[in-house]
């Protein structure tokens, strides 16, 4: 007789109900093997459209394609079994309206079976928030610096540096969190502005350089691995992989050139 156990998928509803209890932990994750690796120690993965920047080499997430999206996520959802795997909608597959936003984040569902999208923008996204979210699609927010509008905003820079800018940030979360959000990302946020917007809202937000002041954090893998060529001024590099990778290939490499070939030499035996 075989006993299978069954691991049960976090939820969108289950990081909302984290609010107030403790930290959320996600990283972003575009692969089988490292989600496999990130799944027992994480709430939810993202698979982040900075997996242009990351993986593909772009110089912002604006080239990224829907059918991008949606191969990075089935092998994120072919490597996590136990977290939350929300799938970031890239630019120009749903701005344009609900409906669009609907068809879009639909075909991201059924082609990577996902438990959530996140989209950017905050009032202006509260429509189609609501729209997704009563059919049956939850939705995770993002406002303060919104990467897919950089050549609006003039480049990644800090929001909220001058209080002037709190109220309509403010509004921004607030405006999402009323439409249907199960959580909200805060990036790059001055740090009174996120414990401020924390405190103010009733669903999770979920900080990338915004502080401890948020109710969870999210970091780019490859990132606090160290393994990206740029990394953020405020992210903590809790591994050297990067420099790892780049010794054991130097180290192959100069195996091979020495004939020393890294291969069992019974491997060619021949068998008579
Ligand atoms: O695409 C991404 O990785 C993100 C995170 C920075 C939150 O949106």
């Amino acid at each position: 007789m075989s006993v299978q156990t069954t691991i049960k998928r976090l939820t969108a509803p289950d990081i909302t109900a984290r609010k107030g209890i403790d930290p959320i932990v996600s990283l972003t994750a575009y692969h089988a093997h490292t989600a496999a690796i990130a799944d027992p120690h994480v709430d939810f993965l993202l698979v982040g459209d900075s997996l242009g920047m990351v993986m593909h080499g772009f110089e912002s997430t604006l080239p990224v394609p829907l059918d991008l999206m949606i191969m990075h996520g089935r092998a994120v959802m072919r490597g996590a079994k136990r977290a939350l795997v929300v799938v970031d909608m890239p630019f120009g597959s749903y701005e344009e309206s609900p409906a669009q936003a609907f068809r879009n984040a639909a075909r991201v569902v059924k082609e990577t079976e996902c438990g959530a999208i996140k989209l950017e923008g905050g009032r202006r996204m509260a429509e189609t928030i609501r729209f997704l979210s009563e059919r049956g699609i939850p939705v995770m927010a993002h406002v303060g610096l919104t990467p897919q509008s950089i050549n609006v905003l003039g480049g990644f820079k800090t929001q909220g540096r001058t209080r002037d800018q709190w109220a309509a940030i403010e509004e921004d979360a607030r405006v999402v969190a009323e439409a249907g959000a199960f959580a909200v990302v805060l990036e790059a946020l001055a740090e009174p502005l996120a414990a401020k917007i924390t405190g103010e809202i009733a669903i999770p937000t979920i900080g990338i350089g915004a502080s401890a002041a948020c109710d969870g954090q999210i970091l780019v893998m490859e990132d606090m691995l160290g393994l990206s060529p740029r990394v953020p001024k405020f992210v903590k590099e809790f591994g050297a992989v990067g420099k790892a990778i780049e010794k054991a290939i130097t180290a192959y490499a100069a195996e091979v050139k020495a004939r020393n070939f890294p291969e069992p030499r019974h491997t060619y035996d021949v068998k008579d």
